[in-house]
């Protein structure tokens, strides 16, 4: 824990996780500001998109901060790793796709290379190309899954044996309990990204924080299964009608249009449930309340720490 926040020289072992094209700047800096590594997902935007939002970043704070490359889902991504060098980012994390090829260039300019994975075999290959932190991810999570399924509290610890460098966990992290099973568990911090939605820096519409807000413990569903292209959503009416449109056979064109970055924007920025789809993990259910960013880290830390001093009192006084 302590070398990943000496390592990020940042305050709190929490990384926010990338969010696609809804990415800004306002939750980034938020994020950095409050003493965790803000990042920013470089999805599918156009470069001039991106390279606006971090500079605008830069402005609002002078902590490091992170870009999120999804490697298969941006059609610009020598732009992207070009932006990114020109702009000294000093982080990226690397997700939906290969990083072997990339990461030696980024290293190459001193840039610290965290690999998004979802597997023990992939964890492997990312470290032996340079990977200097790895975050495992469940498929508690919001967003695009692997289609391997794997859950957060089996597949932690697995990734940890396998490999040497510090692993994050990512996947189900919405309070102080689970940051502090997650360190338990030998993780060097946490990656949230449902959690961080239903904070007040997050400029996204009031529908999608309320969605959160209102969630069950089965409020998420898992779309995309038939098409090869998994992702874990809200439940609401837009949700509903990708799995009729699986269950119709739609074709996986058409799918991965209806789960594009236009669509993820209708859902989390114009609040269309109907008309647009909302991320969101597993967590959902135990979200109810909408804090500042700073709010919420001292309330994990401070929770964290009771968790954990009241379970080494409960072993060494009861057992
Ligand atoms: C709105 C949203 C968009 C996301 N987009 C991306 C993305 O572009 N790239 C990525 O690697 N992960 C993406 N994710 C996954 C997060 O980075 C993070 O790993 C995940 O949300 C952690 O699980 P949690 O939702 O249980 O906190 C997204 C998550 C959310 C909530």
């Amino acid at each position: 824990m302590r070398y990943l926040c000496e390592f990020l020289d940042i305050d709190y072992p929490i990384l926010q996780g990338g969010m696609g094209n809804i990415s800004n700047a306002p939750l980034t800096a938020a994020v950095s500001e409050a003493g965790g590594l803000g990042t920013i997902g470089a999805g599918t935007m156009e470069p001039q998109e991106l390279e606006a939002i971090i500079i605008d970043t830069k402005k609002r704070t002078q902590k490091p901060i992170a870009v999120n490359v999804p490697i298969k889902v941006t059609p610009y991504l020598k732009e992207v790793l070009n932006l990114i060098i020109k702009h000294e980012v000093p982080v990226v994390s690397l997700s939906a796709g290969n990083p072997v090829p990339i990461i030696p260039t980024l290293k190459e300019h001193g840039i610290k290379v965290i690999t998004v994975t979802a597997s023990v075999k992939q964890a492997v290959k990312a470290e032996q190309a340079g990977a200097d932190i790895i975050v495992a991810e469940g498929y508690e999570a919001a967003g695009i899954n692997s289609n391997l399924e794997l859950t957060t509290l089996t597949l932690i610890p697995q990734i940890i044996r396998a490999v040497d460098v510090p692993v994050v966990a990512a996947g189900g992290v919405g309070d102080g309990k689970s940051l502090a099973a997650l360190l338990t568990l030998g993780a060097s911090g946490v990656q949230m990204g449902t959690r961080l939605i239903a904070t007040e820096e997050a400029p996204f519409h009031q529908a999608y924080k309320q969605a959160l807000l209102n969630a069950k413990d089965n409020d998420t569903v898992v779309v995309g299964r038939s098409v090869g292209q998994v992702r874990r959503v809200m439940k609401t009416p837009y949700a509903e009608e990708l799995l009729e449109k699986e269950k119709a056979g739609v074709p996986p064109e058409e799918f991965a249009e209806m789960t594009s970055e236009k669509y993820h924007k209708i859902g989390a920025i114009e609040g269309k449930l109907g008309q647009g789809f909302i991320n969101g993990g597993q967590v959902s259910g135990l979200v109810s309340d909408v804090p500042t960013v700073a709010q919420l880290f001292a309330s994990m830390i401070e929770d964290a720490k009771q968790r954990i001093s009241q379970l080494h009192n409960i072993f060494q006084n009861e057992l």
